[in-house]
This record gives C-alpha cells, structure tokens and sequence, in this order.
C-alpha cells in the first residue's frame, strides 16, 4: 500500500467533508488506525511518506514543527511526521479533535493526564504512561492531554493524521491549565504549532526553524536504513545536498557504506575543516543567543529565541565548563576551552562545533561550512 492508496482511505470511510465540522464516528477513526498500522509495515508506504517529507520546500518549516506533507483538503485532514531528538519532548498540551499518531521510527513514551480533573481544577494528574515502538499506531478520539517524549538516545519518527480543528479546547474556554502549552498538536522543538505554517517574521526563530530542518534530516538519514536500494540512495543523495553539518555528514557516511559513493568528492561542497589548539573559532550565528543545559547526566549546548530551542550538541558532564565558555565567547581559541578535557578532546569538541556551523575557523573570511543550518547531536 502506497500513500496514494492510503490516502483514499478517507474518501472510502466517507469522512464528513470539513466545512459540516463533524466528528466521525469513533470506529471510522479506528479504521484509520488499523490502516495506518498495516501500511507502516510496507516499505513503499514508508518511502513514499519520507520522500514527500524530504521534498517539501525548506520555506515551509520556517515555523511550524508538523508540517502537513500530504492530506485530505476536502475533509481537512493533514499527513504530518514529527522529529524527536534524543530525549525531546513535547510538554504536556491538549488535542480537542480526533487525530490518529504512529511511531515511524525508533520509539516513543508517552505520559497521559486526566483531561476532566484539569478542567476542574487546573492542574495536571498523570494518569499513565505507555511506551510505543516502530510501526505501533493509537488515536485519540475525545480531548485528551498528553505529554509524548523520545526516551531513547537517538532520533525519533512519529507519522500523525490529523483531522480538521473544530472543537474548543480548554484554553479556547478560559480554562488555563498550570503547565500546558497553549498551542494545539505536538511538536519536537518547543513550540507546538500544528496547522500554523505561517513564517516567522523572527530572524532568530527562522535560524533556529533551519537547525531543526537540518535535525529532521539527521533522522531521515537514520530511517533510510531500514529500506536499502535505489530509492534510498537518491533520497539520501538529496538529504547531502540539502543538508549541513551533522546531516550531511550522516548522508555520506551512509552513502559510503552501503552504497561506495564517496558524495563529498562528488559535490563542490568542502568536507569538514579540522581544527587544531591553536584554531580561532568564532560564533556564526549572531543574535542567536547560546545556553548549557545538563540533565539525565548530559550536558547541551542550546540555541535559544523566545519561542524556540533547539539542542545544538549533547555531550557528557566532563565538558560543561566547556560548553559554558563556549556559550559565554563569541570568539575563543580551541586550547583555551577550560575544564577536564584533554587536548584531543578539546579539538573533538572544536570540530564538532564547526561542523554543527555555530561556530567557524578563523572568523568571518574563514568561514568552513555552508552558513548556519545544523543540528549538532554527539
Ligand atoms: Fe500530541
């Protein structure tokens, strides 16, 4: 079953066309659901949803996290996948209509709270959590708060039919829930905008949209794995070109593993600098503020706008007066990174940082990579 084919589907259940703003009935959503599991286990389903994924415009993720590649416009209903990066989550927030969720890749957890306690009293009770793996799909037919994360060490992929908003959430009734986010569907970088493609007028927030471009590609890269043959190889040739940093250098790896295409010698795009202790690196991103973050025994460089954060690198606790010093200097030399590193790693660190292009050898004329697009993850 291709996506065309499941595409159909919606016609056949005879969803109600958008403009009636009805609710199907429950079992045609879980017909839905059962659809969804059955062709997540055909690679040509699976393909063709990554491919659309990766063909979409770049413009098009300026600011939103799901970005619909596919639908139903006459019902309203939108084919979106979701980016996780290790450890993401995407706070506790509400969805009022039905929607129907698939982990595509990898796995995710997802804790549940009680929707009527919050409506009554304003705070969140959890009420269970769950874990689902690759191909495992769930709806959700009456409002619902939840809170889904990424609890593995590496990307995940989660597929999301969402039907047409019509109904009032909590928020839409007065009702403001210690906690949750204000904004509708999930998200994989902070801020949720489901059905909002609308582009930021924030330079900063448009930086960071591009870091978490460059974060889906990673995942992409990741997923075509599953699925070896011509297909994946031209997707992952396109996600070379498209990418920077950490994306492109997970394209070419995986290129020249499977494949035996050297892609870096094929393009005119320069490999990765080396950096040396005596390197300059100097912060590319100005006005993009820079943040360390530690948790579950890892520390995180972030960049940071008022609606956004996106993990630029995740690296053990050893280098977090590092990460500190990094976020503090726009402009420092790689022997000088301070802390417990020996000097190997801090030319490791040096090196990840150029190649993620939140910093650059030898300041503005020396620039190594491509401007700004990446996403670090170590
Ligand atoms: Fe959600």
């Amino acid at each position: 079953m291709g996506l065309a084919h499941f595409l159909r589907l919606f016609e056949q259940l005879r969803l109600p066309p958008r403009e009636l703003a009805q609710r199907p009935p429950r079992e045609s959503v879980r017909q839905v659901q059962t659809a969804l599991s059955a062709a997540l286990a055909d690679p040509a389903f699976c393909l063709d949803c990554l491919e659309s994924d990766i063909r979409l415009p770049p413009s098009s993720r300026s600011s939103a996290d799901l970005v619909p590649f596919a639908g139903d416009a006459e019902r309203g209903i939108r084919v979106a996948l979701g980016y996780w990066g290790p450890g993401a989550a995407a706070g506790p927030h509400e969805h009022a209509d039905w929607t129907v969720t698939a982990v595509f890749h990898n796995a995710l957890m997802v804790q549940t709270y009680d929707h009527e306690h919050a409506r009554r009293t304003g705070e969140l009770a959890p009420r269970r959590v769950f874990g689902a793996a690759v191909g495992q799909a769930g709806h959700i037919y009456h409002p619902c708060l939840h809170d889904p994360r990424n609890p593995t060490g590496t990307w995940s992929i989660s597929l999301h039919v969402v039907g047409p908003l019509h109904s009032p959430t909590l928020a839409m009734q007065g009702i403001q829930v210690r906690g949750v986010s204000t904004a509708a569907g999930d998200s994989t970088v902070g801020d949720s905008t489901d059905g909002d493609s609308t582009p930021s007028s924030d330079p900063v927030d448009r930086q960071l949209a591009r870091i978490a471009a460059d974060g889906a590609r990673c995942a992409q890269v990741l997923a075509l794995q599953r699925w070896p043959g011509d297909r994946a190889r031209r997707l992952l040739e396109a996600l070379f070109q498209a990418g920077s940093g950490p994306a492109r250098r997970a394209a070419a790896a995986e290129l020249a593993q499977r494949y035996g295409i050297d892609a870096w010698r094929a393009s005119d795009l320069p490999p990765p600098r080396a950096c040396a202790l005596d390197t300059q690196l100097e912060h590319a991103w100005p006005g993009v503020e820079l943040g360390v973050v530690a948790a579950s025994g890892e520390v995180s460089l972030v960049a940071r706008s008022r609606h956004r954060r996106c993990v630029l690198l995740r690296t053990g606790p050893r280098a977090a007066r590092a990460l500190e010093f990094v976020a503090a200097h726009p402009s420092f030399e790689v022997g000088a990174l301070p802390g417990d590193l020996a000097a190997a790693d801090k030319v490791r660190l040096a090196e990840a940082l150029v190649e993620g292009t939140a910093f650059r050898v030898g300041g503005p004329a020396g620039g190594a990579d491509r401007e700004v697009e990446t996403w670090n993850v170590s």
